[in-house]
């Protein structure tokens, strides 16, 4: 009789439970919500490597990167960028993308960049998609390493890093070509 009795309790106490928790939860549910996320089996990330070079031309009549604030070599000089990215080294060379976002001299030393910047592809399947890039920029150093912190498109969830290293330095102009390794995991 005594576990009879306690099982029927337990019993109400479960159907109790249910009948209430909707009513505590409803409202949670409305601001996130766990997606049923795709079985392991399902998602096949994939890794890729992209190789281009960027052309940030500060000089001449048609200028791809402009000073907007500080002053170009000091602490705090900022410059926003709509840079080419070429598949060949050479300027004429096929624009696969662009960079655009934008670079501050962030470290007192003035030999360090803050990153922010989104490369837009233009080409073949890529042809749309985006990868965000944000980070550390010394830029006299001879391979610098910055992460990738997201993408659109084919590039959605994108995780990754870019080896940046400098080809082609112009001292009195400032204008650079600059070889870039992407190496990309996403969905
Ligand atoms: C890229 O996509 C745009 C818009 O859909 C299209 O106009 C353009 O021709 C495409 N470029 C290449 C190289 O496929």
């Amino acid at each position: 009789m005594a576990s009879f009795l306690t099982c029927s309790s337990t019993l109400f106490t479960l159907i109790f439970i249910f009948l209430i928790t909707p009513f505590f939860i409803v409202t949670d549910a409305k601001f996130s919500e766990q997606l049923p996320g795709p079985k392991a089996s399902h998602v096949v990330e994939k890794m890729s490597h992209l190789h281009f070079y960027f052309h940030d031309i500060l000089s001449g009549k048609h200028p791809t990167a402009i000073t907007v604030a500080g002053r170009k070599n000091e602490f705090g000089g900022t410059a926003i960028i709509d840079d080419p990215l070429t598949e060949g080294v050479e300027h004429g060379s096929k624009v696969v993308g662009r960079a655009q976002g934008m670079y501050a001299k962030s470290s007192l030393d003035a030999a360090s960049l803050l990153m922010v910047m989104n490369f837009e592809f233009i080409e073949g399947k890529y042809n749309g998609s985006s990868l965000s890039v944000l980070g550390r920029n010394p830029f006299l150093e001879t391979v610098r390493e910055m992460p990738v912190v997201g993408g659109t498109g084919l590039f959605r969830f994108a995780r990754g890093y870019v080896l940046a290293k400098t080809v082609r330095y112009n001292v009195g102009t400032g204008d650079a070509v600059v070889e870039y390794n992407v190496f990309v995991m996403h969905h």
